[in-house]
């Protein structure tokens, strides 16, 4: 009877709890309540400050939603810590002055920092950055440029179904976090615009970004150091400079990047494929354990690079040669058309050349010529069918 009567008691009070988790997940912060006005004139970032302030003070997990339509925003700062997990549901389209110096000189354009359990699902962001890019092409007095969207030291997140275009810069900044989702994001920058690279990770562990499709005028992807654990699939990437692991070994001490994985990815008219790329200068940074499979090449200039021996205008690294130590990169059934002879280039340090690159099932062509590879200072070994030639 004592049993039953205790089990009741238990079955009533979890009901109760259960009850309090359901009326909790209902609070909603809606940015129209703290005025925000959806006609795209008014500016909105007080009202997206204060939802985002109630929010974070919130001890259940909260929601704020941003229904249709277009909103102004200026450079805002969403910062934690906050009490519980955040969603952010945008419906709507997010749109920055025409004016580029309200967000260019801040460098970012919207900022979570310190953030703990946060999801940003939808959105349309534009930043309007061609009257940024013509400033910069003008050689004119321009501001730094805006990234459109970034997460510092932020862990538990999750971004999916954004549409990012035209940023000033870099749309998607992931830097210093742990723990990431990025699914299902479009991004859509013009070809020559410069420096608007889609998704840049750095400082960052365990980072998944996963059916993504990118144009845009600089990478598609850029990994910085500090990277680990990064899985990368479904990806179509161009136009654009491809999926660069760097540049790396600008500074003396650095980071390495290391377990990255990309597969099932498709590239089309890109400046590279996969590419791995540093200074030719003295670093403690390092490359190791990068594996490419499944990847086809659609008129990529250069499909497969390695290239240590990079010094824009020959500033900063004459006679120096490279220090970052890649090792451990395997290329496995990577098919296409190169739009250049050297279809496969590893062109490593010589003080420090590349280890343990496996290449297997390649089949590569110069358009329907056949290409060429082209090795200086690697070591490897090969499996299967390599077209062009193998020169490891
Ligand atoms: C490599 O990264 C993947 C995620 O991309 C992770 O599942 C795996 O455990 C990592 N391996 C090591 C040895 O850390």
């Amino acid at each position: 009877m004592a049993k039953l009567i205790i089990s009741c008691i238990i079955v009533l009070f979890s009901s109760i709890f259960l009850l309090m988790e359901l009326s909790s997940a209902a609070s909603t912060y809606n940015v129209l309540s703290f005025g925000a006005k959806p006609n795209g004139q008014t500016d909105a970032t007080q009202p997206f400050l204060k939802a985002w302030g109630a929010a974070c003070s919130s001890v259940e997990p909260s929601t704020i939603y941003v229904p249709r339509g277009l909103y102004l925003l200026k450079s805002a700062t969403f910062r934690g810590p906050c009490k519980n997990r955040i969603t952010v549901r945008i419906d709507g389209t997010l749109v920055a002055p025409l004016d580029y110096w309200e967000i260019g000189n801040s460098g970012y354009w919207l900022l979570f920092i310190k953030v703990n359990g946060i999801s940003v699902i939808g959105g349309n962001l534009d930043a309007e950055g061609a009257a940024f890019w013509d400033c910069r092409k003008s050689g004119k007095n321009c501001p730094v440029g805006a990234r459109s969207i970034t997460f510092n030291w932020a862990n538990d997140v999750e971004i999916s179904g954004l549409l990012s275009i035209n940023s000033q810069v870099t749309h998607l900044v992931i830097n210093s976090c742990n723990n990431v989702m990025v699914r299902n994001v479009k991004i859509i920058a013009p070809d020559q615009s410069p420096n608007t690279d889609g998704i840049h990770v750095q400082s960052s562990t365990g980072v998944t970004i996963t059916g993504c499709r990118i144009k845009t005028g600089d990478d598609c992807i850029s990994i910085g150091p500090g990277t680990r654990n990064l899985w990368m699939e479904k990806i179509l990437c161009g136009p654009g400079h491809g999926i660069s692991i760097g540049s790396l070994g600008r500074n003396y001490e650095e980071d390495g990047v290391q377990n990255v994985t990309l597969a099932y990815s498709i590239f089309t008219g890109s400046d590279n494929g996969l590419r791995i790329k540093s200074w030719a200068r003295p670093s403690t940074g390092f490359v190791t354990n990068i594996n490419y499979r499944n990847i086809v090449m659609k008129y990529v200039d250069n499909p497969i690079i390695i290239d240590q021996n990079y010094c824009p205008n020959n500033q900063g690294c004459p006679g120096q040669t490279s220090g970052v130590k890649i090792s451990q990169v395997t290329y496995k059934n990577i098919q296409g058309t190169s739009t250049t002879q050297v279809a496969m280039k590893f062109d490593c340090s010589p003080s420090n050349p590349c280890k343990g690159i496996q290449i297997q099932d390649i089949k590569l062509t110069h358009m329907n010529k056949k290409a060429k590879s082209f090795c200086n200072n690697v070591q490897g070994t090969e499996k299967g069918v390599i077209l062009p030639d193998s020169c490891l």
